[in-house]
């Protein structure tokens, strides 16, 4: 690992390890996806084995993989409310509105982002951005005529590209297609166009949904907007 990366993944960490401090015994906790939920995933581990007592809900199989690994009792029942998600972001701007689902997972880390009372975002500096829409916006589509619905993201300017995987296109758990669409710039009421567009089961468009972000940066952790 090069110096440059190493920091990357100390940042990752400590804000993980900064979110953990804000899970509360007998609670429910959404587990999000990527290479930094996965530093909270196995953090979280480790306090369930010293005991503290927690069910997790899953946005993935490679986080439920992580999760069973480490010994964190999975629900996929939400009958009491989720009291916290934490997730990796792949860009988050100034109001902690944020991009996620470069990993593919964008459907269920939204239904679990949604469902927990307080949703916390943790990330490397590198995340930060003045305005989302640096990168692309990952849309999952359902693979029925996806061509068709691809058209339809393009009249609202996007530019869908269908991500793709050793051996053909990129499925989702949910054996759905991923269009990676630019948009250059993109606000909230894109994602609402987004979701009139039938085909469209989701966007990565994270508007309102964060309390706060925890970044690992250069200099110790950042937090944009409030802790709960
Ligand atoms: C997966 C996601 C991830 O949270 C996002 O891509 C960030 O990943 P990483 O922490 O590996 O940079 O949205 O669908």
């Amino acid at each position: 690992m090069t110096t440059a990366s190493a920091e990357v993944e100390a940042q990752k960490q400590a804000a993980a390890e900064r979110a953990l401090e804000l899970v509360k015994p007998g609670t429910i906790v959404g587990l999000g996806t990527g290479s930094t939920a996965r530093y909270f995933i196995e953090g979280l581990a480790a306090r369930v084995r010293h005991g503290l007592t927690v069910q997790a809900v899953v946005t993935s199989r490679e986080s439920r993989a992580l999760a069973e690994a480490g010994g964190i009792p999975i629900t996929d029942r939400a009958d009491g409310s989720l009291d916290l998600a934490v997730d990796g972001a792949d860009e988050i701007d100034p109001a902690v509105n944020c991009v996620k689902g470069r990993g593919g997972a964008l459907l269920r880390e939204k239904i679990v982002a949604h469902a927990s009372r307080r949703f916390v975002l943790i990330a490397d500096e590198s995340k930060l951005v003045g305005r989302l829409g640096r990168g692309p916006v990952p849309i999952e589509v359902l693979p029925f005529l996806w061509q068709a619905t691809g058209r339809s993201i393009e009249s609202l300017g996007g530019r869908p590209e269908l991500r793709m995987a050793p051996g053909g296109p990129f499925k989702t758990d949910n054996g759905n297609l991923v269009l990676d669409t630019s948009f250059g710039t993109v606000d909230a009421a894109l994602g609402v166009a987004l979701h009139a567009i039938p085909g469209v089961i989701e966007h990565g468009l994270f508007f309102g949904m964060a309390r706060a972000a925890i970044v690992g940066s250069g200099t110790g952790l950042r937090v944009l907007g409030e802790l709960p």
